[in-house]
């Protein structure tokens, strides 16, 4: 029998390339978003080339209920999860008094609540098991503050910490928690985060879903504590953690400031 994986956010972007991978990998799919038309060519293009099981649920995670529920559901199913995919998330641009609350409340309940519920109840299940893989997809902000992406920078800072703490706890049980962090990918984050004027998103070089997700999926598999793809991201984490806060903030600053047009 294949070994399951849930992948919440898996209609596109990152989400949608791990599934790819884990499909490729003989890897049975729960793959979870609110998009059912998406989810449904997903899982019928995965079945059909990979000749794996992969069912879909439709859940907006930024109501905690439905995420209780989803849980609730598969538990009802007997259906067991080998590995743990937090990725759905999202980001919100602008000056912080006046950006939307509702919005960055939701952004707060998924990018926070979901993930932070799920790893509870799919950590303890895998233990029971003796085994099991958490992947929760951060992100470079986790790493400082973020002027004018302030909220998201915060709660991807959160994810680090959880899953670092988790991973750590986890040790000697056979289950361990990975925390991807990548840089600037191209996926619909930009627009669902109203990036699209931001000198971040600008260069030209920036890397597609795939690689980031199959960077993810191998750091995952390995049971690596923190994975950030591509070296110059990696030389960015180091240095603004050597560097003065003041002058983090401020070069992240000038990074998020809208480029001329
Ligand atoms: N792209 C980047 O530059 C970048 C960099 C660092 C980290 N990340 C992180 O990578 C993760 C994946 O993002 P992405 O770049 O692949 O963006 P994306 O293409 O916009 O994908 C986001 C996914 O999250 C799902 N989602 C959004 N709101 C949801 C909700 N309320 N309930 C359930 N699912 C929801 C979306 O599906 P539906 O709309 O169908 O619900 C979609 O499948 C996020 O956590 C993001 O913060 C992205």
């Amino acid at each position: 029998m294949n070994k399951i994986a849930l992948i919440t956010g898996a209609s596109s972007g990152i989400g949608k390339e791990l599934a790819h991978i884990f499909a490729a990998n003989q890897i049975d799919l729960i793959l979870v978003a609110c998009s059912e038309e998406k989810l449904i060519i997903l899982a019928d293009k995965l079945k059909l080339q990979y000749n794996i099981e992969a069912h879909y649920k439709l859940a907006d995670l930024s109501d905690i209920k439905q995420a209780e529920q989803l849980y609730r559901g598969l538990k009802a199913e007997n259906i067991n999860i080998d590995y743990l995919v937090n990725n759905a998330g999202f980001g919100n641009y602008g000056f912080f008094p006046e950006t939307d609350w509702k919005k960055e409340h939701q952004m707060i309940n998924l990018n926070i609540t979901a993930l932070t519920y799920f790893s509870k109840v799919f950590s303890k299940d895998m233990i029971s098991k003796g085994q099991g893989r958490i992947l929760n997809i951060a992100s470079m902000a986790a790493f400082q503050p973020g002027p004018l992406m302030s909220v998201y920078y915060a709660t991807k800072a959160y994810v680090l910490f959880l899953s670092e703490a988790l991973n750590n706890e986890l040790k000697g049980t056979g289950v361990t928690c990975t925390t991807l962090c990548p840089g600037p990918t191209d996926t619909g984050f930009v627009d669902a985060a109203n990036l699209n004027n931001s000198k971040l998103f600008s260069n030209k070089n920036i890397p597609g879903a795939y690689e980031v997700a199959l960077y993810g999926y191998k750091a995952m598999m390995k049971g690596k504590a923190v994975a950030v793809p591509g070296f110059m991201n990696r030389l960015m984490v180091i240095s603004s953690s050597m560097a003065p806060r003041s002058i983090a903030l401020k070069i992240v600053r000038k990074m998020q400031e809208e480029k001329k047009k």
